[in-house]
């Protein structure tokens, strides 16, 4: 990666951007109701925003206003990995969203993020979910600076959009893959910044997220063994013959060798389809939003869409009446998905570190949480725990809170430790790769210490 490069088109793009009129107002994206929706007091507005001169390019956003006093709260933009899979469906609609669908009708999540902030969905990059690019040769090989650079030029034209919040406190929060969105279109908005500050970034949240390929990665096996999920002996090839970033790296360049295969045959066959690898303690395909890591556990694709056919989520932003109150429409696809069927994502980027972004957020003052569902083998805690550790000592960052427990209510919501008052890292307890969808109280805890910029709760 050459960071400067891709940063100066980012410039230049947004450059071009700033000298486009753009009309449209928020009114036009209000929402006036979802079908199925409970009365509620917030408003909603979903809609496209363009980002490519020739106007071929849209995404697709949904936002929920904060649920009480709006205009005195932060503004979260929360991003979903896979990579190509909906933040509006999987984050919105099953993780921390105001709604959760439950057959023709839309439940209160009572434990939505729109009770701490007024929180920002985007589907992203192009092809993913409702947004789209009319030229298809777009999404032959998107990687990370094109996602990156789209995802600034959106930020941009958002804010204009909605004037309102272009000074307000912004946070940018998400998961798994978005370890790689999230840090790069952060620093491209730290650079942008400098030029024009008009950005207030506050913090950025990483839940489970891929911030460096092979400890993320290797840290499965010691948690599938530790957790009984393998053997003693698959534990020690599956860490000497073949560990699974070489299985992976040599995957996606089509040159799979025979041992490789062997120690991951192993390992799934030992792990079996029954189990969830997102959360260990889960049965089965809770829900296809559990399909936005596919890229990290490839072995398993055809299985878990096969599984997961019926999901509420792909039901209702399925239904006309459903894309006409989103104002949301259907370009060279015939159905919403949770993951893209048309991207086809550059998997190789999964190699390209993130932790050194985050340290160079971390020196420019962003402060940045690090946050681990403790029951996922996919990216798990024990990975992400050494990565944070390690940018800590590299940065000169001393521990200002020691490994200890935080609560949530009255019980342990998991552990945390914090670095120089601006590196945060904590577990969520019982979580899986999607903390906010299995531990939605303890999810709504750590967001409320993150936003408030306090350490969680030591007691109760
Ligand atoms: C579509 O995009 C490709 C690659 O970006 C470009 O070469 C081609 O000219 C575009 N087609 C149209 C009709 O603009
Ligand atoms: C994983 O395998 C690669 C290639 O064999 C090796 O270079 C690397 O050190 C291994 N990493 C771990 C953590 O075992
Ligand atoms: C970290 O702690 C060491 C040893 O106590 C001290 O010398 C150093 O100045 C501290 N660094 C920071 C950034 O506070």
């Amino acid at each position: 990666m050459k960071p400067a490069a891709w940063r100066s088109a980012a410039m230049a793009m947004a450059a071009a951007a700033a000298l486009l009129h753009l009309c449209s107002s928020m009114a036009e994206d209000k929402i006036a109701k979802l079908p199925g929706q409970p009365q509620v007091s917030f408003q909603q507005y979903s809609g496209y925003i363009t980002v490519d001169k020739m106007k071929r390019r849209s995404l697709f956003y949904y936002f929920a206003e904060a649920e009480a006093d709006p205009s005195s709260k932060p503004l979260v933009l929360w991003l979903n990995g896979g990579p190509g899979c909906s933040s509006v469906g999987v984050g919105a609609f099953s993780e921390n969203g105001p709604f959760r669908p439950s057959g023709k009708i839309l439940v209160r999540n009572e434990f939505s993020w729109n009770k701490e902030a007024n929180m920002l969905y985007l589907e992203t990059p192009a092809g993913v979910g409702f947004s789209y690019s009319s030229n298809d040769s777009y999404y032959a090989e998107v990687d990370d600076k094109m996602t990156a650079r789209d995802n600034l030029v959106f930020a941009r034209r958002w804010l204009e959009k909605f004037p309102q919040y272009k000074h307000r406190d912004l946070y940018i929060a998400g998961e798994s893959y978005a370890g790689h969105y999230i840090p790069q279109l952060a620093d491209l908005m730290v650079q942008f910044n400098k030029r024009e500050k008009i950005f207030n970034l506050k913090g950025i949240a990483l839940g489970n997220p891929v911030l460096e390929f092979a400890t993320d990665f290797n840290s499965r096996a010691e948690f599938l063994w530790s957790h009984g999920l393998i053997s003693d002996s698959t534990y020690h090839i599956f860490t000497s013959a073949c560990n699974y970033s070489r299985y992976i790296g040599e995957y996606y360049r089509d040159s799979l060798s025979p041992t490789c295969e062997k120690v991951v045959n192993q390992v799934t066959k030992e792990t079996s389809s029954f189990v969830d690898k997102y959360d260990v303690t889960l049965d089965v395909c809770i829900s296809s939003m559990l399909s936005q890591s596919l890229a990290l556990s490839p072995q398993h694709v055809s299985e878990r869409i096969d599984v997961c056919v019926e999901d509420e989520t792909i039901d209702y932003l399925n239904r006309k009446d459903v894309q006409k109150a989103l104002h949301a429409k259907l370009r060279g696809v015939s159905q919403w998905t949770v993951c893209s069927s048309v991207l086809e994502y550059n998997f190789l980027n999964l190699e390209i570190p993130t932790i050194s972004v985050v340290g160079s957020l971390v020196k420019s003052g962003i402060p940045v949480l690090v946050y681990s569902g403790d029951q996922d083998s996919v990216i798990p805690l024990t990975g992400s725990r050494t990565l944070v550790q390690r940018l800590a000592k590299e940065l000169g960052m001393n521990t200002t809170v020691p490994y200890r427990v935080w609560f949530e209510g009255k019980q342990v919501g998991g552990w945390t430790q914090v670095y120089g008052d601006m590196l945060s890292f904590a577990t969520v307890r019982g979580a899986s790769h999607e903390v906010p969808f299995s531990q939605p109280t303890r999810a709504l805890g750590l967001l409320r210490a993150f936003l408030a910029g306090r350490p969680l709760p030591e007691a109760f």
